[in-house]
This record gives C-alpha cells, structure tokens and sequence, in this order.
C-alpha cells in the first residue's frame, strides 16, 4: 500500500496513469471520469457550495469545483499532491494530514454542504471506513451529501469475479468496498455502478 512518500512519486504521472486505464475500460480506474462527473454535476444542481475533498491528489474533481465558485477545503496525506492542487486553486484551504488518523483540527471546525472521497478511501478497513462516515457525516450541513467515488461492487461475489478476471493486476493492499456490506452501517446510503470494477456510494442527509 502506497505511504504519502509513495503518493509523492506518483504525483507527476497520475492524471495519466489514471486517464490510460479509464480509456481502456479496464481495472483498477475503468468508469473514474464518469463517475467524478457524476458527482460535479450532483453538486452543481444541488447548488452545494462549500465541498471537502479526502484526498483530493492533483485536484482532478476538486478544480472543477473550484472554478464553479465553490469553496474548496481538502484532506491529503502527500505534500506534493497538496502544493500541485494548492497552485490549481490558490484560494482552497488543503492540508496535509493522515485521515486514517481522522481530520485535521482546522477542517473540523466547518461544515460542508458536500463531502467527496474519489479513489482515497479504500486505504481503509472497512471497520475504519464506517467509523470515518460516521464522523464526517456529523460534519455535513442540512441536505448536506457525501458522495465516494472508488473501485466498489455491490456484492462480494462482484468483487471476486472482478479479482478472477483481473488476475496479477489485481492490488491486494486496497480493501474496496462492497455496497451490501457497508450499507448495513449506513442504510440510506445508495450505489450506482459506473463500471465492472466501479460504482458512486452516495448519501443524502
Ligand atoms: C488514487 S489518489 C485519488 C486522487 C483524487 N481523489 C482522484 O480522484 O483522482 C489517492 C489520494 O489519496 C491520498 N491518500 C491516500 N491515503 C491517505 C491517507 N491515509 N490520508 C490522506 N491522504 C491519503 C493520496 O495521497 C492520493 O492523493
């Protein structure tokens, strides 16, 4: 599993790497700018306005948010990410912290209208995962939304097939998620698939 000094050496070549196996409709990002879109567009018409981004990388959805005038805060553990996405939006408040360890004090002391998490999460256990949606859902404002976008299945024999298919490629490290499972922790929460090896878990408050 990539450390933030991992995630530093990636900085430079992540849009490609990611945009290459989006293109090719293949694990572990087939459906990422789909689903990314699909979440720019969830906020634009809620008219959500203030938006943390956990692990926002190079700031793909992040920026675009940001040029709609919204008011960008974020989490990242990489102090390369950071400075890349602070230069994008100078006016973002991003920090640099460990979210497995929870939020930094400044960013715990707002409310968000949205909560995004795209291709961050599944860093986490899944005992960790619930436990930081709890958390951050204590953090949204009324009809506020928390929108993860990430490798997901609905079911575990989804992600198996998907694990059979994909063969060496396939990272042990990441724990994804699967709808039916953490859905019992969050029964509001919805899913949409956006590929074979990917989906949105959204909830509305
Ligand atoms: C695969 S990238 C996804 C970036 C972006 N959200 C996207 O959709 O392109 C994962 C990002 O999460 C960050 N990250 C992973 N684990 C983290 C942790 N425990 N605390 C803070 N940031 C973390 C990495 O530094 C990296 O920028």
């Amino acid at each position: 599993m990539l450390n933030h000094k991992g995630f530093d050496l990636w900085a430079d070549g992540y849009d490609r790497s990611v945009g290459l196996s989006d293109e090719c409709g293949v694990y572990p990002f087939a459906g990422y700018r789909n689903i990314l879109n699909e979440i720019y567009c969830r906020i634009l018409s809620r008219s959500q306005k203030s938006v943390l981004d956990i692990g926002f990388g190079t700031g793909t959805l992040a920026v675009k948010l940001y040029e709609q005038g919204r008011y960008v805060y974020g989490q990242d553990f990489s102090e390369k990410m950071v400075r890349l996405a602070q230069s994008k939006m100078p006016e973002a408040k991003l920090y640099q912290g460990d979210f497995s360890l929870g939020l930094v004090d400044e960013l715990k002391r707002n409310k968000y209208d949205a909560i995004i998490a795209t291709y961050s999460m599944h860093h986490l256990t899944d005992t960790q995962k619930i436990s930081f949606i709890e958390k951050l859902i204590l953090l949204l404002n009324n009809s506020g939304s928390i929108y993860i976008g990430d490798v997901a299945f609905k079911t575990r024999i989804e992600l198996e097939e998907c694990m059979l298919r994909t063969g060496d490629e396939w990272d042990e490290e990441e724990i994804y998620f699967v709808f039916d499972e953490i859905k019992r922790a969050f029964p509001k929460m919805k899913f949409s698939p956006f590929s074979y090896c990917s989906g949105l878990l959204y909830l509305d408050i």
